[in-house]
């Protein structure tokens, strides 16, 4: 009999890479070759930091991808660079789920061997990562070999620990969702086209099988008060904080064992239970995993957290929030390896007003969307409009609309009224401003100034509560207001009056005054932009003349660079429209 044993050979073939080279290399063999350490974070106290660890789910392959995941992995982009502007080491992983009933089946359907299924959609998912503009160091699959030996390593300690058990299970498994699903949330359900009746869950709608077979269990049961204690003292572990309630109700009104393998009469494409053949691990246990699969598990004694776990943010779908923020910290909790420190839990897209799934169809192709409205002008409105704790309708009349009031109107607007105008130049404001001749300034000009002073603070209070929409509202905001206050010191209006008297100095110190304000307006936003339209705002960075090193979270403060103005890139009528386009009309 051929089994699998993985422990503690594999264990110590690790140890023994770990000792033999320096540094991560050892552990992320698909992934190492990119290792994301710039040089300049190679100060000795730099390199010891644990690394800000960003993740999205890892996706199932039994389709193609859609705006709903786009959304996850933009919002888990926006996390991550916010971070690197913060000045921060971050790795972003993302990847694909490729084991379980439901892919086997999907393969059976196309009459495609497994593998070379999964390995078609597995690279559309990577190239959606690629054409997002997504900087993620890490693209897991969980037929990776080095997620497979995570998985079985895990798995043996947990046997080891006797978490695991072997029982009959009968109960209602949804393949759909690769889930059991207690008696008392299972209806009778009618297919209308077909006239077919069937067993559904009443909160997905998807049809479950009554299966009784024998398979291992692990003991979630016994992680109850664990699981609350967590919690307490972690009372934004999950986040928004609803689903954070809904989570300690669930667990507050106890936990049963997990079924945690299926028999290989019924399951084959997975990873099998190690010394036993006749079961295959089960797909969620398995793809959990994932997140240490890249971070390095299994660890060598003081490594764990070398590669960024425990993850500072894993971003996921309100879809499935039980695997997350039960499950998962269970498993951990059961080896004794930190959980995760927060759970951010974003609602869903819908389109007219049905969740967008791969299961119905009902879906936007990612790429199209992408190719029609350019990757920032996506990545914007998804950040803007997209829900944290309620769904948002998709359209691409929404699309239009936002691009024209945020993106051509306010700061398009903006940047053209401020850089194009011969009769001032951005980069004398900049030098007066920072040369103490500043004029006096009136109290419009104060307000100005004042927002100028917190917004930088005001949108990362918002990164922190882990809602990027709202920081980019915050960010937004001062685009119309800066908007309206060059409106209203009319600098054009004041170069007339200029024009007439040359020798009035304050005429000129006034206009130069409102332009530098206006300037450092869009420097600011368009450092604070960088995690959400990477390409836009560092051409907008340019235009405006802002040196490359000059771009961080500390630059975006008021008076914080006294060097730009020379545009680096041509400011002219073309240049602007390039800048943000009009979009191709609906057709
Ligand atoms: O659940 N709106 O994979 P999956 C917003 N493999 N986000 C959406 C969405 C929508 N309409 N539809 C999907 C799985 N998503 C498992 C995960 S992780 C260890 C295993 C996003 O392909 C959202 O992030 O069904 C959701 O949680 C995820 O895709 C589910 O993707
Ligand atoms: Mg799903």
């Amino acid at each position: 009999m051929y089994v699998r044993r993985i422990v503690p050979t594999a264990w110590s073939q690790l140890l023994l890479r770990a000792g033999n080279q320096k540094g991560h290399e050892w552990v992320c063999r698909s992934c190492s070759a990119k290792f994301p350490y710039p040089a300049r974070f190679s100060t000795s106290r730099r390199s010891l930091e644990k690394p800000y660890y960003v993740t999205t789910p890892i996706f199932y392959v039994n389709a193609a991808p859609h705006v709903g995941h786009l959304y996850t992995m933009v919002l888990s982009d926006i996390l991550k660079r916010w971070q690197v502007l913060r000045g921060k080491q971050a790795i972003l992983c993302t990847g694909t789920d490729e084991h379980g009933m439901k892919i086997q089946r999907a393969a059976a359907q196309a009459q495609t061997p497994p593998k070379e299924f999964c390995d078609l959609t597995a690279e559309t998912f990577k190239s959606l990562a690629k054409r997002a503009g997504l900087s993620n160091d890490h693209f897991v699959r969980t037929t990776d070999p080095d997620h497979r030996e995570a998985v079985q390593y895990f798995w043996q300690m947990l046997k080891e620990r006797e978490y695991i058990y072997e029982s009959k299970h009968e109960g209602w498994y949804c393949v759909s969702d690769e889930t059991y699903y207690p008696e008392s949330t299972i209806e009778k359900r009618l297919d209308p086209f077909t006239g077919r009746t069937f067993m559904a869950s009443q909160e997905t709608g998807k049809e479950v099988e009554w299966t009784s077979e024998r398979n291992y269990h692990f003991r979630l049961s016994a992680f109850k008060d664990r699981l609350l204690d967590l919690y307490k003292s972690n009372p934004e572990f999950v986040v928004p904080a609803a689903r954070m309630s809904d989570v300690v109700r669930w667990v507050s009104e106890g936990l049963e064992d997990l079924s945690v393998s299926r028999p290989v009469e019924r399951l084959t494409w997975g990873i099998p239970v190690p010394d036993d053949e006749s079961q295959t691990i089960y797909v969620w246990l398995d793809a959990l995993v994932n997140y240490i699969t890249k971070a390095g598990y299994p660890w060598a004694p003081g490594k764990e957290s070398a590669l960024g776990w425990p993850a500072d943010v894993q971003v996921v779908g309100k879809d499935i929030v039980r695997f997350h923020c039960i499950y998962w910290p269970a498993f951990l909790l059961a080896l004794d390896l930190e959980p995760p420190k927060q759970i951010l839990t974003h609602a869903h897209w819908t389109l007219n007003h049905q969740k967008m799934a791969k299961s119905t169809g009902n879906v936007v192709n990612p790429f199209f969307a992408i190719d029609r409205f350019g990757v920032d002008a996506m990545r914007y409105y998804l950040a803007l409009e997209g829900g944290i704790a309620n769904d948002s309708d998709y359209g691409n009349d929404f699309i239009v609309e936002r691009y024209k009031k945020g993106l051509q109107g306010g700061l398009g607007n903006l940047v053209s009224r401020i850089t194009r105008p011969k009769i001032w130049s951005v980069q004398e404001a900049v030098q007066v401003a920072h040369s103490g001749r500043a004029s006096d300034r009136d109290q419009s000009t104060m307000i100005q100034i004042e927002m100028l002073q917190t917004l930088g603070e005001k949108a990362n209070a918002k990164m922190e509560e882990l809602n990027p929409g709202a920081a980019l509202h915050t960010i937004m905001n001062a685009v119309y207001e800066t908007n309206k206050y060059l409106q209203y010191q009319q600098p054009w209006a004041v170069a007339k009056l200029l024009a007439n008297d040359q020798k009035d100095t304050r005429l000129r110190a006034k206009i130069d005054c409102t332009v530098y304000h206006c300037a450092e307006a869009i420097r600011i936003v368009g450092i604070l932009l960088q995690p959400y339209m990477p390409s836009k705002a560092s051409q907008l960075l340019d235009m405006l003349g802002v040196d490359e090193s000059r771009r961080t979270f500390a630059d975006a403060k008021l008076g914080a660079d006294d060097t730009y103005g020379d545009a680096k890139a041509p400011v002219g009528r073309d240049a602007w429209d390039g800048l943000f386009p009009p979009l191709p009309v609906e057709k």
